[in-house]
């Protein structure tokens, strides 16, 4: 069964044959009054890395967890490889999606080997019975998952710190840990919340290249980032969100010059943008009073570097 949908996407460059690992269509979620995340279609084919960035509070995590399971959509779905996803996060998981997390998940006191072994779980087949009596079924299982944890923590270069705490780890390494994890259980489809969050330039260009390596291991890349230039080179295609809405979605360099979102960033209303007319009103009303409001909407770094 084939669940791709013959419609154009304008700004997609990508126009391959390949059926899409993420198909998300129509995806709102409300809390209340408050709609985090309003009818976002987007879909990742394989063997693409695509960016999803927009200002603090506009939807991006909140899209995320309901890719996830972690949050039941208020309308929309979700497929992966051609198949409706239920909204339960061990489910999603087992068909083939991994993440991390924004905050940090990792367990604290336990090493960093056996938070990639808890990765592991959704794909060994040991029952309950065949652990307790810890059979040679279970013994063959234990060591093969252990083997395959440890040449994980070797792509992410941490195998020497294999029996640290990882409450020991500093900052970028827990990030790492938590993407090993993630790969842990075998996705086919990989979502990055803030990869690079709190780590030096040095870190995020060594995450820049393993999300890359990742890449080639035939595994579809979803990423949240603020760091632009991350984004930018990282990135075969990006969306952008703005108050829930995807507001504009090509290649880095249609996303890099598209005004809106460089208005985004630097919350600077353009025509057309939700509660422009407000903004616009508002600021009208300012300066018949002779009082100008320099103040901006969002703290985040703008595309071109610069805070607004
Ligand atoms: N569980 C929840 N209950 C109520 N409101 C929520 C909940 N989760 C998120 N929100 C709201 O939804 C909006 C989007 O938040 P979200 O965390 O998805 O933004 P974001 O784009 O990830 O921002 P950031 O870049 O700061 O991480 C915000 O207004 C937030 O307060
Ligand atoms: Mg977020």
């Amino acid at each position: 069964m084939n669940d791709m949908t013959t419609t154009t996407e304008n700004t997609v460059e990508n126009t391959t044959e390949t059926p899409a690992v993420l198909d998300a269509s129509g995806v709102t979620m409300r809390f209340g009054g408050l709609t985090a995340v309003r009818s976002v279609d987007l879909k990742v084919h394989a063997g693409e890395i695509v960016g999803l960035i927009g200002p603090n509070g506009a939807g991006k995590t909140t899209f995320f967890n309901c890719l996830t399971g972690l949050y039941v959509p208020t309308e929309g779905k979700v497929s992966y490889k051609g198949t409706v996803l239920p909204p339960k996060p061990h489910l999603v998981t087992q068909a083939g999606i991994a993440r991390t997390f924004q905050n940090i998940r990792l367990f604290a006191n336990m090493t960093v080997l056996e938070n990639v072994l808890v990765g592991r779980h959704t794909r060994t087949k040991e029952g309950l019975w065949s652990a307790l009596l810890r059979g040679p079924g279970f013994k063959k299982a234990e060591a093969a998952s252990h083997k395959r944890a440890m040449e994980l923590l070797e792509f992410i270069g941490l195998e020497h710190k294999a029996d640290h705490l990882a409450r020991n780890l500093p900052y970028g390494e827990q990030r790492k840990l938590e993407i090993a994890r993630a790969l842990a259980s075998d996705p086919g489809l990989l979502l990055l919340d803030e990869p690079t969050a709190g780590m030096n330039p040095q870190e995020t260009r060594v995450t820049e290249e393993l999300i890359f390596a990742i890449r080639d291991q035939g595994i579809a890349v979803l990423v949240i980032e603020h760091d632009m230039r991350f984004i930018f080179n990282l990135c075969d295609r990006v969306a952008c969100l703005v108050q829930g809405e995807k507001l504009v979605e090509g290649t880095p360099s249609v996303v890099q010059g598209d005004e809106r979102v460089v208005a985004a960033y630097l919350g600077t209303p353009f025509e057309g943008a939700p509660g422009a007319e407000e903004a616009a009103e508002v600021e009208a009303a300012e300066e018949a009073q002779g009082t100008t409001s320099k103040t901006s909407t969002t703290s985040t770094t703008s595309p071109e570097g610069e805070t607004p």
